[in-house]
């Protein structure tokens, strides 16, 4: 319950009222002023703070893991990229059958260039296997030691390197006879005139083998300007499949992350990850879902896919991979399944044709939290992981209220039933409201303007406590700034958080989206971005953070275990017009808060926990009082992110314009009032008695 809306009266209509309140409750109690007052109850707590509150969430979008996240340095590894795509129906489509990708003839791979003459082609007739059905086939017959020939692969917009560092390479190589190698493995800049590292590989034979080097650079400067070759001075053809080269990896995982994006977001002290993402579970077509079962195990088994926005995934960056992350970063997995519905409204009723579905999250929740004796949770000991892991929600589905045709209800209750009959323990997350099944959680999704967040800020204060079906905001971001937010977009993410943070007794988890994009080609037939407003931004050697992010970093540290009540008084106001959303539609003038607030305690540490939003352009005055503790020490601290205007942002080249700052602040006490920088966000921390 949420004191907020027990005063509504303008002060002078409320007089009597409120001194009632006053003389009982609080003796600190605010004057009688126009400044805006927040008072806090600290004896009364609203809320504890679920453990899960604040996530992570992204997918193969921007970049995000195959040239983001995912270690891999290798661009179209698999040279699977151009791939035909090959739409399937539901009707027609068997989810236990295996679909080849095609390929067009005589291709050249997308991302690979030749060095020294050799000639490039796509091979289906050469697979690695029936996953990887093709390989490259190159044609060096005219290298010689004066001119080796051979291969060249420019990375995702570059291949970073760094000095005295051990890039690991393997391939999978064989030759046509008479092909007596070696093969040189190179790291070079851009323009060919520095050789970084390089290995010789020997023993290339006319049968497929796996080949594992070391390249090794010195000292020098790390750079991004670099290509990647595999060439040969001696006469031959040579196939080639799975060329992949890793960097050392976030905590040295085989097969892991990019560390310095991971440790960014480690910082940030996220509970639980929402996998696999949004649309990605969903696929444009059913054969173009997140196929679970065909991204575990040896990554040469993974046939890889299209991804719904419009790139090839190898898939290296799979469901164990996912659950790698979530280890790594102390993270829980919040597991979303296919549910029989796609991007392009393909999608199936309930009964038998859906029961394939159905069998196949509950085996991929057995290979999440499966005993090792069964057969998922034996696959993902074998994929490194003997633990099960804490696995408590389900969601079923993404989005399905874009499914107009009413689907979703049956779809729902035939993964709930299932799902519930097995594990009892585990909360349902609907996507849409459901009828009859009550959903532990439903998952909300609010992708607005500054002004829509600001103004939807207190939306959650006035919610039916009696419904039984919880909130996950699943996807959330104040859609302001491209690549990344700018200053306007952290305030309304912090406005919106408060929100939550005052309701998180409905409101369980949440998580921003997307967290990546890669800002190497933000325009552009081969860009790298997708979708513009996402909370890191990186290229291929360093990664920056967005005012928004810090935002996410500084709530989350600054969380607590207790939600306090709290009311407000004359908060400031301002005028958003907005426009007519359909046709000729009017525009509409809203009065929208310009303040936003929330209290919370961390029992452990003896703190109360006050953030504060201005999100004017000028100074604000704001009172505070606390009610329920005998003290408040006159000293605290106080963390702010503040910018001169809402437009200021972080970039690539210029990371640090925007960052919070902590400091030492006195003057604090059971009722103070304290100045407000424009467009800031403040988190104070005071020491109550
Ligand atoms: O986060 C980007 C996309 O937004 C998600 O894939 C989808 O769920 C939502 O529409």
């Amino acid at each position: 319950m949420n004191l907020i809306k027990s005063i509504t009266l303008p002060l002078a209509s409320a007089a009597p009222i409120l001194a009632i309140y006053l003389l009982t409750a609080t003796p600190a109690a605010f004057a009688q002023t126009n400044l805006p007052v927040i008072q806090i109850r600290a004896d009364t707590v609203t809320a504890k703070i679920p453990p899960t509150f604040y996530g992570l969430m992204t997918e193969e979008i921007n970049y995000s893991y195959e040239g983001g996240l995912y270690g891999e340095l290798i661009r179209n590894r698999t040279f699977k990229a151009d791939a035909l795509p090959q739409p399937i129906k539901p009707d027609i489509y068997d989810p236990a059958k295996y679909y080849p990708a095609k390929y067009p003839a005589n291709s050249v791979p997308k991302f690979w260039t030749s060095v020294g003459g050799a000639v490039l082609k796509l091979d289906p007739g050469t697979p690695l296997n029936d996953s990887l059905n093709v390989s490259l086939r190159l044609e060096a017959t005219t290298a010689a030691k004066s001119s080796p020939a051979g291969v060249a692969n420019g990375g995702y917009w570059g291949i970073p390197v760094t000095p005295k560092t051990a890039y690991q390479l393997s391939f999978f190589a064989k030759a046509a006879p008479g092909f007596t190698g070696p093969l040189v493995a190179s790291l070079e800049s851009a323009d060919g005139k520095t050789i970084l590292a390089s290995a010789t590989i020997a023993g290339v034979t006319s049968e497929w083998q796996q080949f594992s080097v070391v390249l090794k650079t010195k000292r020098g400067r790390a750079t991004k300007d670099n290509v990647f070759k595999l060439t040969t001075a001696s006469p031959g053809t040579i196939w080639l499949q799975q060329i992949s080269l890793f960097p050392p990896t976030y905590r040295n995982r085989p097969n892991g992350d990019r560390a310095d994006i991971s440790q960014r977001l480690a910082d940030a002290k996220p509970k639980f990850l929402r996998l696999p993402g949004g649309n990605y579970v969903e696929g444009n077509n059913f054969n173009e879902r997140f196929n679970w079962k065909q991204m575990t195990g040896p990554l040469e088994q993974r046939p890889g896919h299209r991804s719904c926005w419009g790139y090839w995934s190898t898939d290296g960056f799979g469901l164990p991979e996912f659950l790698g992350w979530c280890q790594d970063l102390g993270m829980e997995p919040v597991l979303a399944v296919f549910a029989g519905y796609t991007l392009n409204r393909d999608h199936l009723t309930n009964g038998p044709a859906l029961e394939p579905y159905v069998q196949e999250a509950l085996e991929e929740i057995e290979y999440v939290i499966g005993d090792p004796a069964t057969k998922w949770g034996a696959q993902r000991v074998k994929d490194g992981y003997p633990a099960p892991f804490p696995l408590h929600y389900v969601e079923i589905g993404n989005e399905d209220f874009f499914d107009r045709s009413g689907s979703y209800e049956g779809r729902f209750a035939q993964f709930y039933d299932a799902i519930k009959a097995r594990h009892p323990q585990l909360q349902i997350i609907s996507t849409t409201a459901v009828k009859s099944r009550t959903a532990d959680l439903n998952d909300e999704h609010y992708y607005e303007s500054e002004e829509a967040m600001e103004a939807q800020a207190f939306m959650y204060d006035t919610r039916d406590r009696s419904l039984p079906t919880k909130i996950f905001v699943g996807e959330w971001a104040t859609r302001v700034g491209s690549p990344t937010p700018n200053m306007a977009g952290a305030l309304g993410d912090a406005a919106w958080i408060c929100g939550l943070e005052r309701n998180a007794d409905i409101v369980l988890m949440h998580c921003y989206a997307p967290l990546f994009v890669n800002v190497s080609q933000l325009n552009g037939p081969n860009r790298s971005m997708q979708w513009a407003s996402d909370l890191i931004g990186y290229d291929a050697l360093t990664n920056y953070a967005s005012p928004s992010y810090y935002v996410q970093k500084i709530f989350s540290q600054h969380q607590g275990d207790e939600v306090l009540a709290t009311k407000a008084r004359n908060l400031p106001t301002y005028q958003w017009v907005q426009a007519g959303r359909r046709g000729n539609a009017q525009p509409r003038t809203n009065e929208v808060k310009s303040v936003f607030y929330s209290a919370t305690r961390d029992t452990k540490r003896g703190k109360i926990l006050v953030k504060i939003v201005n999100r004017a352009d000028a100074p604000q005055a704001i009172k505070i009082d606390l009610a329920g503790v005998k003290s408040v020490a006159a000293r605290g601290t106080a963390t702010v992110l503040k910018a001169a205007n809402r437009k200021e942002t972080n970039t690539i080249n210029d990371p640090q314009r925007v960052v919070p700052v902590t400091e030492k602040i006195k003057g604090l006490g059971l009722s103070f009032t304290r100045s407000f920088p424009a467009c800031s966000i403040t988190i104070l921390e005071l020491e109550a008695k």
